[in-house]
């Protein structure tokens, strides 16, 4: 399918910044969005000697912010929706605000709910047809003690996104759901509010994430887990015991960040 414009939120940076580079290759206008202008504009006077890119300032935490992104959808016209924005927090659910947490899930869950509910009701209003990509995680798969409610929000990215492309497909609209593993951006600094800084050694580059997802636009995947490693571990994850599989995860989230773990 050629698209004529893609609409990438969390596009200032990482794996969003890697995806428009990439749409901006193939010649894709875009419609960027993220809270910081200034790398926007950056991208935009960059991306821009190749295809018509605009910018959309929103902080997708705040209902009015997000409404705004939506009623300029129509005008927009995009017919690739990326929902990429997101964040987590590391630590024990109980050391952070409710606000915080709060705020995690309006920007993972609610702004994906919403984005991908009113792109697919313009989609189908104006007789077309498109893709939604909703960027979910390996993470969603299982209970993540000391990164809870990242785990859940991803959770509801993957089981709505892949309940919601059985509604559609039929229509022409996809709706696919993206799992990335590790992959080293800025990710792992926010989530751990600076602590770790560090890149993680086996994880993917942000290049490589971008051409992943890219691919699995152009063959249509349902639901993309992106290295064998990560299909095995989530196949073998779904049988063991809960104890033990826990006890994995928070071994290999206390490599990045100190968590006091009496599992
Ligand atoms: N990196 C990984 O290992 C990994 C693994 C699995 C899944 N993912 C998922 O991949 C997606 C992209 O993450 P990344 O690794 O590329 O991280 P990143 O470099 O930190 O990028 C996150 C993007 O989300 C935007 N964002 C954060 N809070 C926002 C808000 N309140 N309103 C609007 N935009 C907001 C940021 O833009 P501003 O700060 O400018 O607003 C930024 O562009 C996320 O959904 C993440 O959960 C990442």
């Amino acid at each position: 399918m050629r698209y004529s414009r893609a609409l990438v939120t969390g596009a200032s940076s990482g794996i969003g910044r890697a995806l428009c580079e990439l749409l901006a290759e193939e010649g894709i206008p875009l419609l960027i969005t993220a809270r910081d202008r200034e790398r926007l504009k950056e991208i935009q006077s960059d991306l821009g000697k190749k295809v018509d890119v605009q910018i959309f300032v929103a902080d997708l935490s705040v209902g009015t912010s997000r409404a705004s992104l939506l009623a300029s959808i129509s005008g927009y016209a995009p017919d690739l929706i990326i929902n990429n924005a997101g964040f987590g927090l590391y630590g024990p659910a109980l050391s952070h605000s409710t606000a915080d947490l709060s705020t995690m899930l309006d920007v993972n869950a609610k702004a994906v709910l919403e984005i991908t509910l009113e792109s697919a009701k313009w989609l189908t209003s104006t007789k077309r047809k498109g893709t939604i990509v909703n960027i979910s995680s390996a993470a969603s798969f299982f209970p993540f003690p000391y990164f809870s409610v990242y785990a859940a929000s991803k959770s509801f990215v993957t089981i709505f996104s892949e309940s919601l492309d059985r509604e559609l497909a039929p229509s022409g609209i996809r709706v696919l759901t993206a799992c990335p593993g590790m992959v080293n951006t800025s990710f792992r600094a926010r989530a751990s509010k600076g602590l770790f800084t560090g890149k993680i050694a086996f994880g993917f580059s942000q290049e490589l994430a971008a051409r992943k997802i890219y691919e699995q636009i152009k063959t249509g995947k349902s639901l993309s887990i992106f290295t064998r490693k990560y299909k095995l571990a989530v196949l073998i994850g779904r049988f063991l015991p809960h104890r033990i599989r826990e006890k994995i995860l928070a071994r290999s989230l206390s490599k990045r960040f100190p968590i006091n773990s009496k599992m």
